[in-house]
């Protein structure tokens, strides 16, 4: 077991809620939620914060993670977490001129798939992708990776800033100043853009390892939901709850005692590791999270109206797909015809 948060970590926090360092300076913190009498309180990995913190501590993670975050994802899944993306978008299988929407896409990982897939497998270059994350740093990494591929400078990709919580809201765009000339690892990009997303716009909505970052869950289902047209997918990837004990023990060991020193010598920031295992601890379990997905108003997979509407049952009691048995977890449901 953990024991208590480091020092260092401690005084970072707190820092962030008296209003200054790095984390704190990344806060947004909106005047109407701080006159709330009402204080509530959410998880921040294992901490227990003001919920009108999280959101900013989040994207303080995020902000120190992005220019380092695929060789992270590398040394902490050992190159897995490709297995289990290909199998995602493998499963959703898009073709047929599509509108996708990748949320919390940040570095486009899931959009390049998506796309590749429409492509070679189906000879599709009408299928469009929008990728749409909360901060800004993680989209200019996406948008590096894009601009390396065919796709660029097509409408099949664009990436927009936004909050999976409200994407019927725009957000502020921070000025972007572009290096004096392009180079590989520095590129000219195009600003970012903030728009809202209609409802009943889209035919895949797709979060991979994004929804535990946010506050309110059900508030992300609940815009899956509006912005997706009738038979609609939703579709999750996410780390789930390890399904084998001994594995289980040894995947606990290998997060908590491997992952946060890997983050500390590869890349300086002990503490953003920390809070990502962290984090992956506190999410529900399979069950759990299909239910939500009922809940928000899905049908899940298994059932047998969701088949009728062409959604294959998933090896989980029908409604989940475990992943390297149950590390990483594919939810997915449909949005019915009313
Ligand atoms: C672990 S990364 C996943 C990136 C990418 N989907 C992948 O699979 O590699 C989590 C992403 O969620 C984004 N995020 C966190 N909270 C969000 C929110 N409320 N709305 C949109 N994106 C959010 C972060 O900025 C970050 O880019």
């Amino acid at each position: 077991m953990r024991g208590a948060p480091s020092l260092c970590r401690g005084a970072r926090l707190l820092a962030a809620q008296a209003g200054c360092g790095r984390m704190a300076r990344a806060l947004h913190v909106s005047a109407s939620v701080q006159q709330d009498n009402e204080r509530r309180t959410t998880h921040f990995g294992f901490q227990t914060v003001d919920e009108t913190l999280k959101e900013g501590l989040v994207h303080g993670v995020f902000s120190s993670v992005a220019s380092s975050y695929d060789l992270m994802n590398d040394a902490m899944s050992l190159g897995i977490h490709r297995l289990w993306k290909n199998r995602f978008v493998e499963l959703l299988d898009p073709r047929g001129g599509i509108e996708c929407l990748d949320v919390a896409g940040g570095t486009g990982d899931i959009a390049l798939r998506l796309l590749d897939h429409a492509r070679t497998k189906h000879l599709d270059r009408e299928t469009r992708v929008t990728v749409l994350d909360i901060n800004p740093s993680m989209l200019v990494e996406g948008q590096k990776r894009l601009k390396e591929s065919m796709y660029w400078n097509t409408p099949q990709i664009r990436f927009q800033l936004g909050n999976a919580e409200a994407l019927n809201e725009t957000m502020p765009v921070p000025e972007r100043r572009n290096p004096p000339a392009s180079t590989r690892r520095n590129p000219i990009l195009p600003p970012l853009v903030s728009e809202p997303i209609a409802s009943e716009s889209m035919d895949l909505y797709t979060i991979a390892f994004g929804i535990r970052n946010c506050t309110h869950i059900d508030r992300v289902l609940a815009e899956a939901f509006r912005v997706l047209k009738p038979g609609g997918i939703f579709a999750c990837l996410e780390f789930g709850k390890v399904s084998l004990p001994l594995l289980a023990q040894v995947y606990r060991q290998y997060s908590f005692h491997v992952i946060p020193p890997i983050g500390e010598l590869l890349v300086g920031d002990r503490d953003s590791y920390q809070y990502l295992v962290e984090s992956i601890e506190r999410f529900p379990k399979q069950a759990d999270f299909a239910r939500m997905v009922a809940e928000a108003g899905f049908l899940l997979p298994g059932s047998a109206e969701a088949s009728s509407m062409g959604l294959p049952r998933l090896a989980g009691a029908g409604a989940w797909e475990d992943l390297t048995f149950g590390i990483a977890t594919i939810w997915t449901g449909i949005k019915p015809f009313a």
